[in-house]
């Protein structure tokens, strides 16, 4: 008895041996390092990167160790933490570069160290990610959401420019909330949502703008302003990311506004609130900023770089350096494609 117990115990350990035995061994170790914990897309992007290492660990047999830190806004601090990656002896690191200006320093460090550096998000000058080989970039066309938010106020228009044109000048009067100064997203979704209207001959005019930073509250602040000063006079406002479309709409909210009464509000991201507000009718319409998919795409590369693979094997390249995940329009039609699956 006390024989087969002992035996039985013994299966159960070699079992449990064999479970974890194997390439399981091999630890690849990735850092990532933050521009901003607190920003809303880049927590969703990262809850999706740590989510999806387990499914990565299966189909590599390997263990895989994520390692997450925040820069809190500050470049100094960015470039200590990626020090610190690179004197444990990290396989591969992955940028949210704080000022995307800055690039050529993690870049040299990098190389120096030889370990391969994936950006996101925040892309660096080209001839930065130009400097070395094992320089990658993985985000999303700035110029395309742009031209996804003004195609969903075109749209709009085309439907019924008297809903849009509310003083009946002919002129679609608008607000820009434009995001942080320098970045590729604020710069160019600003240029190509206007664009997309100009050109498709509907006459605009730009009766403010403001940076707001990706944020709610400045962008509410902001908003309660242009209300004060414009009022009625606001029949579009375009703001480059969901929480500067939120903070508008918590203005308009805030002045007793109803859905029907604010302006046409359109955002970038698609994140979770801004979906409840499309659901609940304040924000008209907003742009898929894939987080699930550049997180699937930061984590495939960064395991091939670190286990030696062709990186063009793992995921799509452009140049041998660049991978894009495209937008997508989401409107009021298209909603419940996007809306997480009801429990
Ligand atoms: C943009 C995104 C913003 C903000 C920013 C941070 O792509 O739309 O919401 O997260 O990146 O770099
Ligand atoms: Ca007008």
């Amino acid at each position: 008895m006390v024989k087969k117990r002992y035996a039985a115990a013994l299966a159960a350990a070699l079992l449990f041996l064999t479970a974890c035995g194997g390439k399981r061994d091999e630890t690849i170790r990735v850092g990532v390092a933050l521009y901003r914990q607190d920003d809303t897309f880049i927590t969703s992007l990262s809850q999706y990167l740590q989510q999806i290492v387990p499914e990565q660990e299966e189909a590599r047999d390997v263990k895989i160790n994520l390692n997450v830190v925040d820069g809190r806004g500050s470049q100094t601090t960015q470039n200590e933490q990626v020090d610190q990656f690179l004197d444990r002896g990290y396989d591969v690191i992955c940028v949210n570069i704080v000022d995307r200006t800055a690039a050529a320093v993690i870049i040299d460090k990098a190389q120096a160290a030889q370990v391969p550096v994936v950006f996101f998000n925040r892309e660096p000058v080209e001839e930065d990610l130009n400097r070395w080989e094992y320089a990658y970039y993985v985000g999303t066309r700035a110029d395309e959401a742009g031209r996804i938010e003004g195609g969903l106020v075109l749209d709009a228009w085309r439907a019924d420019p008297g809903a849009l044109d509310r003083n009946g000048d002919g002129v679609l009067q608008y607000v820009m909330l434009e995001g942080e100064p320098g970045h590729q997203d604020s710069l160019l979704r600003t240029e190509y949502s206007v664009r997309t209207l100009t050109a498709a001959g509907v006459p605009m005019e730009k009766l403010s703008n403001n940076a707001a930073d990706w944020q709610r509250g400045p962008a509410r602040l902001r908003m309660q302003r242009w209300l004060e000063e414009l009022g009625g006079a606001i029949e579009v406002v375009f703001a480059n990311n969901d929480d500067m479309a939120l903070g508008a709409i918590d203005a308009c909210l805030d002045a007793g506004m109803t859905a029907e009464e604010m302006p046409f509000i359109v955002g970038v991201d698609a994140t979770a609130p801004a979906l409840r507000a499309m659901e609940e009718g304040t924000l008209r319409g907003t742009v898929l900023n894939d987080a699930a998919g550049q997180a699937a795409d930061i984590l495939a590369l960064s395991c091939a770089l670190a286990q030696g693979e062709d990186p063009g094997a793992a995921v799509e390249l452009e140049d041998e350096k660049y991978c894009w995940r495209p937008h997508t329009a989401v409107t009021r039609e298209n909603l419940a494609e996007f809306l997480p699956e009801a429990p």
